[in-house]
């Protein structure tokens, strides 16, 4: 009897087990969507955008430290990586991309520079002894729901964040204007098809950073579509 009960009670485990295997694999699957869009992605923002998205990027990159451990999570194909080497000289890049093809454009793109290191995954590979000097989050935080934000992708990032870290972020804010909103509802219906990501509308990313750290400075573009953010952590 106890046998049969000891058995089941395996059995339970071993089925429950298997159940967060298959979520966290389907978990990651969903966060690689952008292999699809990848060797297009940027093209088709610099079309979109112009240079507005990189300009908004790069805004407070001057404000790092050399010599920093800098964590990205969700840079793309690397051109940022590359501006972070050349301008702020850093110990470290941690670069964090759930897309491996997006991974393999950075990793051509600044050929395997030794001061960088390349994960693919998500949120749940920031490490706590990652200990960064600075976060950048750019246009990653747009992907998500709320409380996907709150519950896994703030905090994982701010656990990794030494005290008085900088934090940089960049992404679009709720719509003003019409053509705003109608420019947001045309790319989250285009990435859910193509990317699969899993929000359908901007989470409160803005409030959420002013909330846990000081806001240092901002900046706006396109008539406040999209906004530029440095936090510092208290
Ligand atoms: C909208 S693209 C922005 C790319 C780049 N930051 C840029 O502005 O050119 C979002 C990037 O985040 C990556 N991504 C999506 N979900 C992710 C996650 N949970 N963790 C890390 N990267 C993720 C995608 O693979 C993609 O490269």
């Amino acid at each position: 009897m106890f046998t049969v009960v000891l058995s089941n009670v395996n059995l339970l485990i071993i089925r429950q087990k298997y159940t967060i295997i298959q979520i966290e694999n389907n978990y990651h699957k969903a966060d690689s969507g952008f292999n699809r869009v990848a060797t297009w992605y940027d093209k088709l923002a610099s079309l979109v955008f112009g240079n507005v998205l990189k300009t908004a990027q790069t805004t407070f990159i001057p404000k790092i430290p050399q010599d920093a451990v800098i964590v990205v999570l969700g840079g793309g194909s690397g051109w940022l990586l590359s501006v972070l080497l050349d301008e702020c000289l850093p110990r470290k890049v941690i670069y964090i991309d759930a897309s491996f093809r997006m991974i393999s454009l950075a990793q051509q793109r600044v050929e395997n520079d030794p001061r960088v290191e390349f994960r693919v995954g998500n949120e749940q590979d920031v490490r706590l002894d990652d200990r960064a000097d600075v976060v950048i989050t750019p246009f990653i935080l747009d992907l998500f729901t709320q409380s996907r934000l709150e519950t896994a992708i703030l905090p994982k990032l701010n656990n990794a964040l030494k005290v008085g870290g900088l934090w940089l972020s960049t992404d679009f804010m709720n719509p003003n204007f019409l053509w705003q909103r109608l420019l947001l509802r045309a790319m989250y219906r285009f990435f859910r098809l193509t990317a699969g990501i899993e929000a359908r509308r901007l989470a409160n990313w803005y409030e959420l950073l002013n909330k846990d750290f000081t806001r240092l400075d901002e900046a706006s573009y396109w008539n406040g579509f999209i906004k530029a953010g440095l936090w510092k952590k208290p």
